[in-house]
């Protein structure tokens, strides 16, 4: 085979070399068709939506939960979307699951209840932007659609030695990703480029011996693979203080409120506490303000990484009688079954710090 140039050619010629190796090599994933059967889209949809930002063994246990809870779109369409929100829970990006319920419920009021079979049809509905449309259009409907995730960056990079730092190369990459992708057997295409960049084009040491393209990879040949793609300096994450109250009343029950619905972890259940937004570590915070009772710092803190920001919170315990009357937007829950809400990881966290002995 010849070198690749360092420009796309109009048409990078070499489809079939990674689709024999993907017929040999392909990740077995649930939400996978079997070769020769059908793919269900209700299925590549919800996994595709799952696995934005979120990695491979995180997604299944909750695509298999989900596809048991709710096997057709219309029972998802049907289910309270809190029902939606706690099943979501621990997952993250929890404007996914609005959206995601939202979305189920447009596939049954505007198209009878079957996906749309364009990319068009599929970006006018509720959390499918242009890489998730281009996923379902090829992989459920087998179009020819342009899929471009990071492992796919990755690939295309390093094969074409695209040196522009991301996200300004996303348009370079999309066009040499555009060469190479097949009219026939897109949505395998696509997922063997996923496959190729999560196994062998990994971001460290590659095993460029076992790929289809070693022959024809621009970084390969210069021995230049691990510094693609190439990134724009990183802004470092600011830092932001706040503090949970974990109050734990005297039958079981601990005090918990709704977060508001829009915004972040919105509609998820919460330990009340200060905002994330005060540099306070809420060492001098009032929480008995929020509910007379003694309350203890534990020791040390819990710290969760936002897309933005690095939250660093302090976690105070109190326990109150069983009288105790919950304040203004708060309410009592079983502890036992605090698993039951819609409880994001950071607050998962923070209940185990406060229950560590
Ligand atoms: N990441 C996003 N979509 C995927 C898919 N269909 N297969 C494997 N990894 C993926």
């Amino acid at each position: 085979m010849p070198a690749a140039p360092r420009r796309p050619p109009k048409q990078f010629p070499f489809a079939a070399e990674l689709l024999g190796w993907y017929d040999r090599h392909r990740r077995v994933l649930p939400w996978r068709a079997k070769p020769g059967v059908a793919p269900d889209p209700y299925a590549v949809w919800l996994s595709e939506i799952m696995l934005q930002q979120t990695t491979v063994p995180a997604v299944k246990p909750y695509y298999e939960k989900f596809l048991t809870l709710w096997p057709t779109v219309g029972d998802l369409a049907g289910a309270p979307v809190e029902d939606v929100m706690r099943a979501w829970a621990g997952l993250g990006y929890y404007s996914r699951a609005r959206n995601l319920h939202a979305c189920a419920i447009a596939v049954g009021r505007d198209h009878g209840g079957r996906f749309p079979a364009s990319e068009e049809g599929l970006r006018a509905l509720p959390g499918i932007g242009p890489y998730t449309a281009a996923a379902i259009a090829s992989i459920a409907f087998g179009l020819r659609a342009v899929v471009v995730d990071g492992n796919v960056e990755r690939v295309v990079t390093r094969l074409f030695e695209i040196d522009e730092a991301l996200p300004k190369a996303k348009p370079a990459i999309r066009a040499a990703t555009d060469t190479m992708t097949p009219a026939a057997r897109a949505g395998d295409f696509a997922q063997a480029m996923m496959d190729l960049g999560a196994t062998l084009c990994t971001p460290k040491r590659p095993a460029c011996a076992l790929c289809p393209f070693n022959d024809v990879c621009g970084a390969r040949k210069n021995g230049t693979q691990e510094t693609y793609p190439r990134k724009a300096p990183k802004v470092e994450r600011p830092l932001r203080l706040g503090a949970a109250y974990y109050a734990r009343r005297a039958d079981g029950k601990v005090l918990v409120r709704t977060r508001a619905p829009k915004g972040l972890l919105g509609g998820m259940t919460e330990f009340p506490g200060t905002d994330w937004s005060s540099r306070r570590d809420g060492e001098d915070a009032q929480p008995s303000a929020m509910l007379r009772a003694t309350w203890t710092k534990r020791p040390g803190f819990v710290e969760h990484v936002f897309t933005h920001f690095t939250l660093r919170i302090s976690v105070h315990v109190a326990s109150v009688p069983a009288s105790t009357k919950a304040p203004l937007d708060c309410r009592w829950v079983d502890e036992a079954a605090l698993d039951d809400e819609a409880l994001p990881s950071v607050m998962r966290k923070v209940a185990e710090h406060a229950r560590a002995k």
